[in-house]
């Protein structure tokens, strides 16, 4: 080692041998120095810039989103379309309750966020308020939807230059409800071009994964708050209730419906006093099991995530909310529809394990952005969504000559 250090240095010309002996040194020193700084880990790294727990873990790219977050609430402007009767089912939300909340929440809370801008020319995105909940809610047919919804934007397009300028790639509209979805199918454009913002999100049910964005279905209010969310209680593997109303439904009664270790009703709770029991299972079990339901299925994994059980998706082709910026595999287990049979193994051979507590634990972290707020706060639901379509935002202009 000494005789080849004294080699190299005299195979130096004179006048920089001492910068080698110099150098070498101090070069190794900054490399001590940065290997303990990095917290001891195999080769030196800026140890101090570690991401904080509120992009870590969960995030497919955590370093990427804080910055592209922080953009986001500079720069992202939404200019909502002023027209349209109030009292009817325009601009503001049916109520904040219930299992289509979401839709009213992003209604309610876009007004009350700084994205909102009333000047167009500004606007990186185009909100187009019509509510399909509200629809509902005075009873219009679905036949009727569909034409209210379509010379709804047909007068949008025919009153401003903006949804020609893109033939409506950078608008938007939000809608919880699967009806409302089927309400857009009467203008082929509307579905074609511009982004849906829809609970169903079913690839096989017309929507289109990188233009449309998931919305999730949240039912609200929780009816538990905060408390047990640990993982001390937690003696029920897994645990489902509900309507046998889809085939993979009906598999996983028929499989497990009378396990010891698996609990697997075929009922729906709906007297008040019940609805506790079945919540009260969420904080009892390690895994809850969401297995595609007859339409939109996703309030049982908002449910499961909020009380800290970890979710176990039975659904094929379904677009999970906020997937490509939350890494799903570090806070579910997703598995086919095809595995209810192996079903108890599966969960069985994790539920002891290490992987499991760090599942638990980035369930756990996962909370807070599946929780609306009103006002909305950062990483809350609303700012998921606005951070989806932030994604969105570099559509393809046309120029229509
Ligand atoms: C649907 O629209 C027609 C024509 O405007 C109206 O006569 C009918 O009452 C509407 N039906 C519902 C259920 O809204
Ligand atoms: C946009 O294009 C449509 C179809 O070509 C046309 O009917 C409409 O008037 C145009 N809108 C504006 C504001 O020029």
């Amino acid at each position: 080692m000494i005789p080849s250090f004294q080699r190299i240095s005299q195979s130096l010309p004179p006048r920089l041998r001492p910068t080698f002996f110099l150098g070498v040194p101090v070069f190794f020193l900054i490399y001590l120095l940065l290997y303990f700084l990095s917290g001891n880990s195999k080769s030196p790294q800026l140890g101090w810039c570690k991401s904080s727990d509120i992009y870590g873990e969960i995030f497919h790219s955590p370093e990427a989103f804080k910055l592209d977050y922080a953009q986001m609430e500079r720069e992202f402007k939404v200019f909502v379309y002023p027209d349209g009767d109030p009292n009817t089912y325009y601009q503001t939300p049916r109520k904040l309750s219930g299992k289509y909340a979401s839709e009213g929440y992003f209604f309610q809370n876009i007004r009350e966020s700084q994205f909102l801008t009333n000047d167009p020319n500004s606007a990186n995105l185009f909100f187009i308020p019509i509510s399909c909940h509200k629809m509902r809610g005075k009873e219009v047919s679905s036949g009727n939807m569909t034409t209210i919804v379509t010379e709804y934007v047909e007068s949008l397009i025919s009153k401003y230059p903006f949804w020609n300028r893109t033939q409506g790639a950078d608008h938007f509209f939000v809608t919880c409800h699967d009806i409302g979805v089927k309400a857009t199918e009467g203008l082929p454009q509307l579905i074609k071009n511009s982004i849906r913002v829809v609970c169903s999100s079913q690839y096989d049910s017309g929507y289109i994964p990188h233009k449309d964005v998931s919305l999730p279905q949240i039912l609200q209010p929780f009816a538990l708050q905060d408390s047990n969310i640990g993982l001390k209680d937690r003696s029920i593997l897994a645990f489902w209730a509900g309507y046998r109303n889809s085939k993979v439904r009906k598999q996983l009664v028929h499989k497990w419906q009378n396990d010891k270790e698996l609990d697997i009703q075929n009922n729906h709770i709906d007297k008040k006093n019940a609805i506790m029991v079945y919540r009260t299972k969420f904080y009892r079990s390690k895994f809850c099991i969401c297995p595609r339901g007859s339409q939109v299925n996703s309030v049982r994994i908002a449910d499961s995530i909020h009380y800290g059980c970890v979710p176990v998706i039975l659904s094929d082709n379904y677009d999970l909310p906020f997937n490509d910026i939350l890494d799903w595999n570090k806070f579910s287990l997703i598995l086919k529809e095809d595995d209810v049979p192996r079903l108890k193994k599966l969960l069985k051979g994790l539920s002891n394990t290490q992987q499991f507590i760090k599942l638990h634990e980035n369930t756990v972290k996962a909370r807070k952005h599946f929780q609306w707020n009103t006002p909305p706060i950062k990483y809350d639901a609303f700012h998921m969504v606005m951070y989806d379509l932030w994604l969105c935002r570099h559509v393809v202009k046309y120029q229509i000559f």
